[in-house]
C-alpha cells in the first residue's frame, strides 16, 4: 500500500529554512531563484525571502505521454524569461521523485549560460536519478503538500473510491468538498 505523508505549512517553512541554512553555511550567494511550476513555486518564494534573493523566475515542466511512448517524460511548457547569464541559479522544486523534472530543468537552463546551477527540493525520494544539492528530507512516502490537497482528495475519492473519512486520515484534517 502507498504510504502518505501529509505536510503542514509549518513543515514547509521549516524545510525551506533548513535548505536556506545549508546554502548560507556553505557561503553560497544565489543570484537568481527559479521555481519549477507549479509545485516548486511556493518553496522558491520562501527561499527568496530566507536567502534575501529578490530575483526570481519560473519554469513550467509538465509530464507528457507521447503517442506510442511507454514512459512519461517531462517537457518544458513555459520557458524562462529572467536573465541567468553568468549568474548563480538555484532551481527549486517541491519534490524530486524520478528526478526527471530537475534533470530537464538543468538541461534547459544550461543553454542560457549560467555561471552555476544548483538544485533544491523540499523532499527527495531515495530512487531519484537526480540528487538535489540541497533538500530538507528524504522519504519514500507519497507527499501531500498544502498546495495540492484538493487534487489528492479528488483523485482518492473520485478515482480510487475512498471515503472522505479514509481520505481525511491521509490528508491529516477534515475534508470538505467545494462544489
Ligand atoms: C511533480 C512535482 C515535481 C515533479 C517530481 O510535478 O511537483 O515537479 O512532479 O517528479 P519527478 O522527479 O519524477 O520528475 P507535476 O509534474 O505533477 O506538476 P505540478 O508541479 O504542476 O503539480
Ligand atoms: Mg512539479
Amino acid at each position: 500500500p502507498v504510504k502518505f505523508k501529509p505536510v503542514t505549512w509549518r513543515e514547509v517553512e521549516e524545510g525551506c529554512a533548513k535548505i536556506a541554512e545549508q546554502i548560507s553555511s556553505r557561503g553560497i550567494k544565489v543570484d537568481v531563484i527559479v521555481g519549477v511550476l507549479r509545485g516548486g513555486w511556493i518553496p522558491a518564494r520562501l527561499l527568496s525571502d530566507y536567502l534575501g534573493t529578490p530575483t526570481m523566475g519560473a519554469l513550467e515542466v509538465k509530464f507528457y505521454r507521447g503517442i506510442g511512448e511507454t514512459a512519461e517524460r517531462p517537457v518544458v511548457t513555459q520557458p524562462l524569461i529572467v536573465d541567468i547569464r553568468d549568474k548563480v541559479v538555484l532551481v527549486v522544486d517541491d519534490v524530486a521523485d524520478t528526478g526527471k523534472t530537475l534533470n530537464i530543468a538543468i538541461n534547459f537552463l544550461t543553454h542560457y549560460g549560467p555561471r552555476k546551477i544548483l538544485t533544491a527540493a523540499l523532499y527527495l525520494k531515495p530512487w531519484s536519478m537526480h540528487r538535489p544539492d540541497f533538500y530538507a528530507e528524504e522519504t519514500d512516502a507519497w507527499i501531500v503538500f498544502p498546495w495540492d490537497k484538493a487534487e489528492t482528495v479528488e483523485e482518492l475519492v473520485r478515482k480510487k473510491g475512498l471515503s472522505l473519512e479514509e481520505v481525511s486520515k491521509i490528508t491529516g484534517e477534515d475534508i470538505e468538498f467545494i462544489e
